[in-house]
């Protein structure tokens, strides 16, 4: 039998827009303060767009990032994957938009929504069509405007989000032990209860009484979604670790996705994880959806702890529920 190539991440682009909210600036408009944000999620700051300001420009943005660093042309492209629960609208998808945006003329694509998973998901379906050779080029974007659809009227889901969109290229790898080796994804609809947005769909079309009822917003009951993150985010994690014959310690890297700093440790705890090895950056980010794991992955070639023939493990909890985890050996 022939063996399967394997696809690898090449590059990554990133972008965050430039405004920045921190927790005195929340305080200002609902009864909260930075001490309860700090000691519950982890963080201090988000970045926010201006109003209006939509999903696919972040994403855009994130991929021209990323087409400067590869010194790549943008019809190069052969595939555009973009993970969001932020679209510009319901359709055309945000990867038409971006295409567009970028002028990336060969490629096609389409939208993933699996909300905090959703970059692993988009990233698990782009490594197969390089792994079977239809492509050779695949861009996956994580970008979501989550103030478009936070109701800054409630402290319980306000302070948690933030914006942001990054991107990663895939690639054909030229060896078997380098790239994208092994995913391992679940859901489990009976938790979509604890986190959605209720509105806007076809089961409750926009009307004056969805909007009254604040029906276009998140809506979240943080504590069930807390215990599943942290108990997941462990078992699926050693999971992964353990069909593949690794352990904790066998780690370069553990990159989570970033809603609460507790669920990040507690993952890492469960994992035996030294402190060193876990990407923590939700302090400056918050909480992004689909964002995050593309922004951390920068910061950590940033600060040189990611780099060529890591082993590194992603994992994400999210709304569905939806659960993912990619295990890779880092290509650059
Ligand atoms: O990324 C998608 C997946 N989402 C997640 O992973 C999020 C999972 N959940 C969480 O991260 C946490 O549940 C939250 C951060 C959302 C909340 O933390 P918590 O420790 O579960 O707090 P809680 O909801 O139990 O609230 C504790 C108290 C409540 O007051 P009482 O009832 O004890 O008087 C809340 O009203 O904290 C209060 N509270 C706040 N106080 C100040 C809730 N939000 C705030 C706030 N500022 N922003």
């Amino acid at each position: 039998m022939t063996q399967k190539r394997r696809a690898k991440i090449s590059a990554l682009g990133r972008f965050v827009p430039p405004k920045v909210v921190t927790n005195y600036d929340l305080a200002k408009i609902v009864d909260t303060n930075h001490e309860w944000i700090v000691e519950r999620t982890g963080i201090t700051e988000r970045h926010m767009v201006e109003r209006g300001t939509p999903t696919s420009e972040l994403a855009a943005q994130a991929l021209g990032d990323l087409l400067s660093k590869r010194e790549m042309e943008a019809d190069e492209i052969e595939l555009i994957i973009v993970a969001t629960v932020t679209p510009d609208m319901f359709f055309p998808s945000t990867a038409c938009v971006v295409q567009n945006k970028v002028r990336a003329g060969r490629a096609w694509g389409f939208d993933v929504s699996a909300a905090c998973s959703g970059f692993l998901y988009a990233l698990t379906v782009g490594a197969q069509f390089i792994e079977t050779g239809a492509h050779g080029k695949v861009v996956v974007i994580g970008a979501d405007v989550m103030s478009s659809i936070v109701n800054y009227e409630d402290r319980a889901t306000c302070v948690l989000f933030g914006d942001g969109a990054g991107a990663v290229l895939l690639e054909p790898s030229e060896s078997d032990n380098i790239g994208i080796l092994d995913y391992k994804h679940e859901i489990d609809g009976s938790g979509g209860q604890f986190l959605n947005m209720p509105g806007g769909g076809s089961l409750n079309p926009p009307s004056h009484e969805t909007v009254d009822k604040k029906m276009h917003y998140v809506h979240q009951d943080g504590q069930p979604v807390f215990k599943y993150a942290v108990r997941k985010m462990g078992e699926v994690s050693r999971a992964i670790l353990e069909r593949n014959g690794y352990s904790g310690s066998d780690l370069d890297l553990f990159i989570a996705h970033q809603a609460n700093l507790r669920i990040i440790n507690a993952a890492s705890e469960k994992l035996g994880l030294d402190e060193s090895k876990v990407v923590k950056n939700i302090h400056k980010f918050g909480n992004t959806t689909a964002g995050t794991i593309p922004l951390a992955i920068g910061d950590a070639i940033d600060d040189g702890r990611l780099k060529k023939g890591s082993l590194v493990l992603f994992a994400a909890v999210g709304a569905g529920y939806t659960v993912g985890s990619v295990l890779s050996r880092w290509a650059y």
